[in-house]
């Protein structure tokens, strides 16, 4: 055993070298990640902690991985306290004082693999039963025609409908026009994150890309399937890069090179999990993500600290400077009421997040809805599925699906994309999929026409992604400029919800001078981070009103959601706003419909716009995020003065626009002043908000209240800043809001807009409300468990062998994939049911 591990070690220590990833062993070790200050030597601190130091953190600079023999305690966390009890009493300084941050790895509770399984729609038929439509004869003309101007005789090519349909026209990712110019994904490089991806099959090994590869499961270079589930990543891979030759069909860019990430079949941490988001990253260029937490309709979990540094050292530092492109499925949960704004993952500004349509077009029962889905594309429903490559030499599956094979579509299409536009950054690829995505069903898709005349459904986000449309939008697309962005304080609300359609609503004003100041010409992104206490998380909405008056649903009802926790500190967010100004009133209305047991209260909130610089010579990079982002809220209470706040009763108001008075309407008034001598220039200041001294009311009825935001200690001081008017109404909202909703939606809901006020006293009690609703908090937060979503669940793992020294104890670790067998023929297609259509299995994506 000793030896064996020994020679594992020395095995592994060479591929280290070549990957910097260093080996582990979690049975026998304990790793703790450490953030130093970058004139710390970690081999000090080693020394001075008695760990041995693994190494920097994959890409993170000044983060790094150190071990030890396994023990209960935190002996890093120990350590540090006792320095700082001494450090408080002798005054002296000392080499421990140059960690930042510490944090003991552990592996991550593995969640469900598949979870229950959501019920089919009404009128579903299962693929036996199913009868297609003929193929129109001038659709097999023109696929036969692409197929031979291309050379292409890959065997299923014509079964592969989401490439070129020719029974439902129109119907398909719309590429063979793409590909007839020689677009075909030459010299682009995707990864797929997943459960490996099968190299030496023989319809991807061509285009396999060793470099941007690695196991992090097993800890070696070569992510291949090893377990008897390991399928869902090759077939995500086949979709994007399948070789055009004689085996199976082809990727829609075939000439892209694919990069295998193995990390969902073992347990790992979040170290390991920074470091594989980051893997390769000036290689590989998209970064295809089918996972997230469970679609269970009850989950809220964000990932963790770690992965969210690497994910904005990603798009900061990854492809030169350009940004890695992360592209995630939104999810598998609708027949649950899951929402993708309650997966930390797809609500991350920095993925691209890809729902479900059918071959049909229409939306499948499973694709998640959210405020944050930027787009869709094809996948299963209507009887069938995507075709594509599985595990084993030469093997084809057809009914890969879910949201999960989506994602790895648009991925391919990205790839397309950067291709012969290898200069877009990661947000300028945001642009170009927003603004060449095509509306669908609209009808039934309760789209809503922006600011800037592109359609968004949180259904189907701005539209279907048409391949062509982007690929020709992207040869002339002008980069944009750096991302700017404008925090808001943290606005204290405090108020009970009130039950039933009611709702509470609170605004904040956004001024011209603002944004100015921030920087920020347009927005893109739009994120709020709350916190609400209730009873029944699963009872509460939130939506969203921009100056615009555009609504995101930045929440929504969950039947299943009994938790008590409530948000907490939770970050929403919505891309309805993209290309909007930003300036005026931003209101969130917080509804609890539920008229039960279970009451709540609205505890505050904080506005966070995101968007293109104004001057790009004066804009800075975001900073890390910091796990003390969010703390801040309990210091801006004691370093501002009261937030005065009046609230007046009207009774309805016709005219929306009289309600809330956009302060551009008075451009020159003096609405902000910089404050003087407030920084003491902490100069990771990210903001570049402005702190108002005085403002004047907007308008002649509205009564308002203009805190004064002081000068916030050191710690939040890039928060500093920022006029608030804030206005507390609710009650007759409710009623109103709920009528008005469904045709506002279908038609223009910024001429319908209407709500009431009536008074409360929002002054008091603002202090709180608060203890209790942070109680709880905490444990709750770190999840971004990380677990499989795979695809095509067959009931065979009964049999699998668990793995000792593992937590979670349902390891499964059944080799299917020894070199020397590949397992012909349990994946013969047809056989078995894994040729289900997937789409009614559970949580794969
Ligand atoms: C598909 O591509 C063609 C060019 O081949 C283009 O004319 C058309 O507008 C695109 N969109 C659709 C929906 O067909
Ligand atoms: C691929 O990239 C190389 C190096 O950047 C470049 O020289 C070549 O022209 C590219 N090929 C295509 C087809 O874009
Ligand atoms: C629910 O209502 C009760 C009684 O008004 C109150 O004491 C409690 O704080 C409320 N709960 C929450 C979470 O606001």
């Amino acid at each position: 055993m000793r030896l064996h591990s020994l020679l594992g070690l020395i095995g592994l220590g060479y591929l280290a070298t070549a990957s910097n990833v260093p080996p582990r062993n979690y049975e026998s070790h304990d790793y703790y990640v450490l953030h130093l200050d970058s004139s710390t030597p970690p081999s000090q601190i080693a020394i001075k902690l008695g760990l041995t130091h693994e190494g920097q953190l994959g890409e993170l600079q000044d983060h790094h991985i150190f071990s030890c023999h396994k023990e209960e305690d935190d002996i890093v966390r120990t350590a540090l306290k006792e320095r700082r009890q001494k450090k408080r009493s002798t005054g002296d300084s000392d080499i421990l004082d140059g960690v930042k941050f510490a944090q003991k790895q552990k592996l991550k509770a593995r969640l469900e693999k598949r979870g229950p399984i959501p019920p089919p729609p009404k009128g579903y038929q299962s693929p036996v039963e199913q009868r297609q439509e003929g193929p129109a004869p001038s659709g097999l003309a023109r696929q036969a025609f692409v197929a031979d101007s291309l050379g292409i005789s890959d065997p299923i090519f014509h079964e592969q409908w989401h490439l070129y349909n020719p029974v439902q026209m129109g119907h398909d990712v719309n590429v063979t026009d793409v590909w007839l110019q020689g677009i075909t994904g030459f010299n682009a490089t995707v990864a797929i994150v997943d459960d490996g991806l099968d190299m030496y099959s023989d319809d991807l090994k061509g285009n396999y890309f060793a470099e941007g590869s690695w196991d992090f499961n097993d800890n070696t270079a070569e992510p291949k399937p090893r377990l008897s589930d390991d399928r869902h990543g090759t077939r995500c891979a086949g979709e994007v890069s399948a070789v055009k030759n004689d085996v199976c069909g082809v990727g829609v860019a075939y000439d892209s090179k694919i990069a295998g990430i193995r990390i969902l079949s073992k347990l790992i941490t979040d170290a390991d999990e920074a470091i594989a988001m980051n893997y390769a990253f000036q290689l590989n260029q998209i970064y295809s993500c089918s996972w997230g937490p469970p679609d269970d309709g009850l989950s809220m979990e964000a990932p963790g600290i770690l992965i969210k540094k690497a994910m904005v050292n990603a798009v900061q530092n990854g492809r030169d400077g350009k940004g890695s492109i992360y592209v995630f499925a939104s999810g598998n949960g609708a027949a649950k009421e899951d929402n993708c704004n309650f997966d930390g993952y797809t609500n991350s500004i920095y993925s691209i997040t890809v729902g479900a349509i059918d071959r049909k077009g229409l939306h499948p029962y499973y694709s998640e809805h959210c405020s944050a889905q930027l787009v869709v594309t094809y996948s299963s429903g209507s009887n069938d599925a995507i075709h594509t490559t599985d595990v084993g030499t030469n093997q084809c599956y057809p009914g890969h699906g879910g949201t999960s094979a989506a994602a790895p579509l648009a991925a391919g299409i990205f790839a397309l994309v950067l291709g012969i536009r290898p200069d877009l950054t990661w947000r300028d690829m945001q642009y170009l999929v927003m603004q060449t995505a095509l509306p669908i069903d609209l009808d039934t898709g309760e789209w809503q026409t922006t600011s800037i005349g592109k359609k968004f459904s949180h259904t189907f986000g701005y539209g279907k992604i048409d391949s062509w449309a982007t690929v020709e939008a992207a040869k002339t697309f002008e980069n944009v400029k750096p991302q700017a962005w404008y925090y808001s304080p943290w606005i204290h609300v405090n108020q009970a919800i009130p039950q039933g359609n009611e709702g509470l609503a609170v605004s904040f004003e956004v001024t011209s001078t603002m944004l100015k100041e921030a920087n920020v010409e347009r927005l893109e992104h739009v994120t709020v981070t709350m916190n609400v206490a209730h009873g029944r998380r699963g009872d509460l909405s939130v939506d969203l009103v921009s100056p615009d008056k555009l609504v995101s649903h930045l929440s929504v009802t969950r039947k299943f959601d009994s938790s008590k926790d409530g948000y907490n500190d939770w970050t929403f967010m919505s891309v309805v706003h993209w290309g909007e100004s930003g300036i005026g009133t931003w209101t969130v209305i917080v509804k609890d419909t539920e008229v039960n047991e279970h009451n709540g209260t609205f505890v505050d909130w904080h506005l966070k716009l995101w968007g293109e610089s104004i001057d790009a010579d004066k804009q800075t990079l975001l900073p890390m995020p910091d796990e003390h982002d969010d703390d801040d809220h309990d210091k801006i209470i004691t370093s501002t003065t009261t937030i005065a706040g009046t609230t007046q009763a009207i009774t309805p108001l016709p005219a929306p626009t009289s309600i809330i008075t956009n302060p551009t309407d008075h451009p020159d008034r003096p609405v902000n002043a910089k404050p003087t001598g407030t920084t003491e220039d902490e100069t990771a200041s990210p903001t570049n908000s402005a702190a108002p001294e005085a403002t004047t009311s907007a308008s002649s009825w509205l009564p308002s209240f203009f805190p004064t935001f002081g000068v916030s200690s050191k710690t939040q001081i890039w928060i500093y800043g920022a006029a608030g008017l804030i206005i507390v109404f609710c009650a007759g909202l409710g009623v109103y809001f709920y009528m008005a909703r469904r045709k506002r939606l279908r038609n223009n809901p910024r001429d319908e807009w209407e709500f009431d006020l009536i008074e409360e006293d929002e002054a008091e009690g603002l202090n709180t409300g608060r203890r209790s609703a942070k109680a709880g908090k905490g444990s709750k937060r770190r999840a971004g468990e990380l677990y499989d979503a795979f695809a095509a669940g067959s009931e065979d793992e009964s049999e699998d062998e668990y793995v000792d020294g593992v937590e979670g104890g349902d390891e499964r670790e059944k080799r299917l994939y020894d070199d020397d067998d590949e397992g012909e023929g349990q994946h013969v297609i047809g056989d078995d049911e894994d040729d289900e259509i997937p789409d009614e299995k559970g949580s794969q994506r």
